[in-house]
């Protein structure tokens, strides 16, 4: 057990990490456990302390292009004009890896995941380090990402030697992750960026690889983002028909249900914007899951920009739930 400390200082960040210790970061899309990313032995503890199968690898954190450029041994055009386009930001590029990346890091692949975050703090502490941070979500694997401290202590208080306080997470999803096929980017987690900019940015087609029977990006697995209680998602009117006797949570985009009686609704938006609802996301399903509710329930949200990554979170909070219905 460690005596988990919080703060805003990125000398004791910066020391914990040297010593192979776990610190929590914070990013614009959600809070990440971070340790050094060439140290076989720091990133064991990043499996041990989420409880994550070694079978599905980490993102390399860095704070620029020189320090990526370290850790790969080509690179795409494409992958430049990304860079150039939205780095730092909620974007991550599946590269070839040089050999200084240990395979524990990729789960024995011959690519990397790198990106590029944009909080000042966490740049700045990637700046003064000498090596890039490995780091997933900072939550107990399969359960919803963290997107302030307080979620992260819920989930990790006393398995990690510190908490790196950056605030409420800007986008509130995580990156959207991309590699590179001859003249095509493929979409392997839908995230920040959206299809729609990458195909600006690019100029080229873009094609999705979210199989999530044989996932090549193992986190594609559908039970993920999962809430303790049930969760489901679709039509609400139709949903809260079958579960009249319960206490029942609804989360929707801008529309109120109270005319149908739950005990508990979250409107993510009452403007329409989905880049606020994307933010007030995963707070939201947190909350829910901690108030005095029985059943979540979520619209679909609008199938376009960042919707499409909102809708794909809800999707795989649902699976579990239709899993059993089915059996
Ligand atoms: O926004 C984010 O990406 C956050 C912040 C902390 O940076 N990180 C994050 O990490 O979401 P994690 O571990 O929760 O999700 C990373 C996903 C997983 O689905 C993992 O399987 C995939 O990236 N991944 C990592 N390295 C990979 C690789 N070499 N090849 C294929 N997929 C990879
Ligand atoms: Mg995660």
């Amino acid at each position: 057990m460690y005596n988990t400390l919080v703060g805003v200082d990125i000398s004791i960040a910066k020391s914990f990490l040297e010593k192979g210790e776990l610190v929590a970061i914070p990013t614009e899309t959600v809070y990440g456990l971070a340790a050094n990313g060439l140290d076989s032995t720091a990133v064991l503890k990043i499996y041990a302390a989420k409880d994550r199968p070694q079978f599905n690898p980490l993102i390399l954190h860095v704070a620029n292009l020189e320090q990526l450029k370290e850790l790969v041994i080509s690179m795409p055009d494409a992958c430049e004009k990304l860079i150039a386009a939205f780095s730092p930001g909620p974007i991550t590029f599946l590269l070839p890896k040089s050999e200084v990346v240990p395979d524990l890091v990729t789960a024995g692949s011959s690519h990397v995941a790198i990106r590029i975050p944009d909080h000042p703090l966490t740049l700045a502490l990637l700046s003064a380090l000498k090596f890039p941070l490995a780091a997933p979500s900072a939550n107990p694997s399969g359960y919803v990402s963290p997107v302030n401290s307080d979620h992260v202590l819920q989930g990790l208080s006393g398995k990690i030697s510190y908490v790196l306080e950056g605030g409420p997470c800007r986008v509130g999803l995580e990156s959207t992750i991309v590699g590179f096929h001859a003249d095509e980017v493929v979409v392997h987690r839908l995230g920040g960026i959206t299809i729609e900019q990458i195909e600006r940015a690019t100029g080229l087609v873009v094609s999705l690889a979210l199989s999530h029977a044989s996932p090549t990006a193992p986190g594609q697995l559908k039970s993920h983002y999962a809430t303790a209680k049930p969760f489901l998602m679709g039509d609400v009117e139709q949903l809260i028909a079958d579960q009249v006797s319960k206490k029942v949570g609804i989360i929707s985009f801008k529309q109120s249900y109270l005319s149908l009686h739950p005990k508990l609704e979250f409107i993510l938006s009452p403007s329409g914007n989905l880049d606020e609802a994307a933010a007030k996301l995963f707070a939201s399903m947190r909350e829910m899951d901690a108030a005095d509710v029985e059943v979540i329930l979520a619209e679909r949200f609008p199938d376009q920009g960042i919707g499409k990554a909102i809708n794909d979170r809800l999707e795989r909070a649902a699976f579990n739930e239709k899993t059993t219905s089915r059996i």
